[in-house]
């Protein structure tokens, strides 16, 4: 029985794909490489010694993805073929709409077909919008995103939760993750933003490479501890593992539908990421203050208990392996 991962040569995805070759488990991969390059796939198999199955193919096209399940035993799915930049989403709304949407109903409905209802969904911690308190745990109201990506998230949470009504034979893990950052050790695989990155941490490790002059700090006049927004920064790595005990989780409970927030549960500020990243590189880190980014908030951090009560996870890696390999991966790869 194999475990389908669309978007599984992608940044999560592939780290995802590392864990679970690791725990000995049978993968299959499908990408069309729109935010990905297909070396990755080989790296995945460097890394772990071993191989597994792969369609190029968009992982919305129904005939293709018939044909996977035909000529496989899917046991499980993981998806994270989704679009995830925040800034293009407002200006390709029915893009994101169309590949986030409209493309795991497609994925849903050829499950069903199949008779395939382990679903793993990778969600956001967008979805709770601006919270009033802090940490968030999941039964914090979700609601108020700012920007269609973000709506995407929530939309699939709500089609989610409604196939499970229709029908509680599926078994649906959605894991809302915090702020993903840093690579695999190996410095093989990591993340690769096209074009400029809009996230922090590919922006400050161009900066200490040199590729970029300077980093804008959105803001310091939040009410934080140093004025400038704070995010539960999660080593991708921990996250992936994640992955890989919601999995178990499914597994071994009855159908159901799972919640988890993935994060480490301490916030930590654009100038202490800043000044962390700094120490891993040993390069200065050029920065000047600018003004807020529309839609930002001050500060977002998971509480995790949940996460640790029910699946056995805890995040291990702290802020100086996030930094150390990051870095380590655009050493190597620019
Ligand atoms: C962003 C998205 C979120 C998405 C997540 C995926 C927004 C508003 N939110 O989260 O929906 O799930 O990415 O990883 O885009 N910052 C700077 N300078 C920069 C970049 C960022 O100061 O050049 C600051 C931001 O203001 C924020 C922090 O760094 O305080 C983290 O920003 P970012 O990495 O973009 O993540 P989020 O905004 O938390």
């Amino acid at each position: 029985m194999a475990i389908l991962l669309p978007g599984g040569a992608g940044y999560i995805g592939s780290h995802t794909a590392v864990e679970l070759l690791n725990e000995g488990k049978e993968i299959i991969i499908i990408d069309n490489f729109s935010n990905s390059k297909p070396e990755v796939l080989q790296k995945i198999k460097q890394i772990t010694g071993k191989d597994f199955k792969f369609y190029e193919m968009d992982y919305s096209d129904r005939a293709s993805l018939e044909k996977v399940f035909s000529e496989n035993k899917i046991d499980a799915v993981l998806n994270f073929a989704g679009y995830k930049a925040v800034g293009e989403s407002v200006h390709k709304p029915i893009e994101y709409y169309t590949n986030n949407i409209s493309g795991a109903l497609v994925l849903l409905d050829v499950m069903r077909k199949y008779n395939c209802k382990k679903f793993i969904f990778s969600s956001s911690a967008t979805v709770y919008g601006e919270p009033q308190t802090m940490p968030i745990t999941e039964e914090f109201p979700t609601g108020g995103t700012t920007n269609p990506y973000g709506s995407t998230k929530l939309f699939i949470e709500q089609i989610l939760k409604d196939i499970y009504k229709s029908d509680n034979t599926w078994d649906i893990c959605i894991l809302r993750y915090f702020n993903p950052v840093g690579s695999h050790e190996s410095g093989l695989i990591g993340e690769e933003p096209q074009g400029i990155p809009n996230n922090l941490m590919p922006y400050v490790a161009r900066v200490a490479a040199g590729i970029l002059p300077e980093l804008s700090v959105f803001g310091n006049d939040y009410n934080t501890p140093d004025g400038t927004g704070v995010r539960d920064y999660i080593h991708v790595v921990d996250l992936a593992k994640g992955h890989v005990k919601a999995l178990e989780k499914l597994n071994k409970e009855n159908e159901g539908i799972y919640i988890y927030n993935l994060g480490t549960g301490t916030g930590y500020s654009v100038l202490d990421m800043v000044k962390a990243f700094k120490q891993a590189s040993g390069k200065e880190i050029k920065y000047k203050i600018a003004p807020r980014r529309a839609g930002d908030i001050a500060t977002s951090y998971a509480d995790p208990a949940k996460a640790k009560a029910e699946l056995g996870w805890v995040a291990e890696k702290g802020i100086k392996e996030m930094c150390e390999d990051s870095w380590r991966y655009i050493e190597k790869n620019s």
